[in-house]
């Protein structure tokens, strides 16, 4: 089959082509010896040159617009505002309009004071796919968008790649939004009290869009949106899971594009990992 040039540039984007090669190599030697991958690893599936399932991409196959009925793993912590919580539990009950208006205007954290404005979020309030980033950079702060500056054009290649976008409204179109929705100075790290004071516009943006699957970029927004301290390299290639409005949502962890632009060769893990969330998002499709 003959490479499409539009999707050969996007492998170049991501420095992908050798890979894809070697990955098809693993999955002839998967076939050749029938050893079953150890369970929950990360493995790669029979995708043809173009990355696409005999069938087509996984998000472009008709599925009920639901989370997965996945069981939800001993002792996991339902996250609840707790009832003194005034604030929490008033963002927990906003509606589109309102929670943007709240964003707007918060002052829940010293962030408000250095930002331009505040990134709400962007994309298909109806999106299946749901991906999650740090926080707004400078582009972003002054766009009012996330994922606008380099980073963010590596992620939208990133999910070409994989069949999606952020344009639109149909199955293939994502939302994506931030753990904090103002810029922290320098671009530093979110301190944890930030994170805090935002988490609830987060979880009421997930709760409003219910996506199949939420796709986590880096260790910062993964360590915040999933409560844990470990390390991306334990997080990745595997599903988590968390529950939003009694919701049970499938988490999948990737490096965060700003990091892979400093690290070339981790491009490769990182298209494991969004092949990996592929087969998540295709579990869903078929449990539905
Ligand atoms: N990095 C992020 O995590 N989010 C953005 O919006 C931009 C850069």
């Amino acid at each position: 089959m003959s490479l499409d040039p539009r999707r050969a540039r996007l492998w170049q984007a991501m420095d992908l082509g050798p890979l894809w090669v070697e990955r098809n190599a693993h999955a002839a030697a998967d076939a050749a010896t029938g050893i079953a991958p150890a369970p929950g690893a990360v493995r790669s599936e029979s995708f043809d040159e173009l990355g696409t399932r005999p069938a087509e991409g996984a998000a472009r196959d008709a599925a009920p617009h639901r989370a997965l009925p996945i069981a939800l793993p001993a002792g996991l912590r339902v996250q609840l505002p707790a009832a003194g919580d005034a604030r929490a539990v008033a963002i927990a009950r906003m509606d589109w309009s309102e929670l943007q208006k709240s964003v707007a205007a918060c002052v829940a954290c010293p962030l408000c004071k250095t930002r331009t404005q505040t990134v709400f979020g962007v994309g298909h309030r109806g999106a299946r796919w749901m991906i999650v980033g740090e926080a707004p950079g400078a582009e972003e702060d002054a766009r009012g968008e996330p994922f606008v500056g380099q980073a963010g054009r590596l992620l939208d290649n990133m999910l070409a790649s994989i069949g999606l976008s952020r344009q639109g409204e149909t199955d293939s179109s994502v939302y994506i939004a931030n753990v904090l929705k103002c810029r922290p100075p320098g671009n530093r790290n979110p301190e944890p009290a930030e994170a805090a004071a935002c988490e609830p516009y987060l979880r009421r943006q997930i709760a409003l869009i219910r996506p199949a699957l939420i796709v986590v970029m880096g260790r910062v927004a993964a360590q915040s949106l999933l409560a844990t301290d470990a390390t991306i390299a334990s997080l990745r290639g595997r599903v988590h899971t968390i529950v939003v409005d009694e919701l049970a949502i499938p988490v999948v962890v990737t490096y965060h594009p700003a990091y892979l632009l400093r690290n070339l060769a981790d491009k490769a893990k990182s298209w494991t990992d969004l092949c990996f969330a592929r087969e998540v998002y295709a579990r869903a499709a078929l449990a539905g």
